[in-house]
């Protein structure tokens, strides 16, 4: 399996590091280097902006980190399911209608969204950890989601 990860230097380094010990071709899309080696993992040291940055070759699923501008880009060079990571804003009440939703309802039947929540405890709520995030994206590939929210985003007025 090749799998591409966008965002594999950050918050989903733990989502890398499993799919290595399953036996995955990674390629990660980032401008950092990887903090470690491994002879299956392939760092694309590249902007997700950057068009040629892809070039390799086609992915058999992806797991993209979608951030600002870079929506279909690195999603297109998939040729089999692709998660698209979103902050808690993409399920934001006030904006059903955001640029970012109907871009990502026009997509086709392999995308697949996790969306990143928070968590309510005690007298308040927090944001995820990286731990949290990795093992959401995670459960989402072994159990092909179509659409999974790690944490909880409602009510939406007790976001931190
Ligand atoms: N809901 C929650 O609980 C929760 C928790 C954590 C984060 N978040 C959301 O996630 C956002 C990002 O958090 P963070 O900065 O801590 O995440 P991060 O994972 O530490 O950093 C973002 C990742 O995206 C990559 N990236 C960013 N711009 C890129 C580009 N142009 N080309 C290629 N790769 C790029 C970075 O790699 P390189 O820098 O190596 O390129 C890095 O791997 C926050 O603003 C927050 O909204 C939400």
């Amino acid at each position: 399996m090749r799998t591409l990860v966008v965002g594999g230097t950050g918050m989903l380094a733990g989502v890398v590091r499993a799919l290595l010990d399953e036996g995955d071709e990674v390629f990660v899309l980032a401008r950092r280097p990887m903090p470690f080696q491994h002879p299956r993992l392939h760092p694309l040291g590249a902007d997700d902006t950057d068009a040629n940055a892809l070039q390799p070759g086609a992915f058999d699923r992806g797991v993209v980190w979608i951030h600002g501008t870079a929506l279909e880009a690195p999603s297109q060079q998939v040729r089999g399911p692709c998660w698209h990571v979103l902050e808690s804003a993409a399920t934001n009440p006030a904006r059903p209608g955001s640029q970012r939703r109907e871009r990502f309802a026009a997509l086709g039947n392999d995308d697949r969204e996790v969306i990143l929540g928070f968590v309510v405890e005690g007298n308040g709520s927090r944001w995820l950890t990286d731990e949290e995030i990795s093992a959401g994206v995670l459960h989402a590939l072994h159990h092909d989601l179509k659409r999974h929210v790690i944490g909880g985003v409602e009510p939406w007025s007790a976001r931190p």
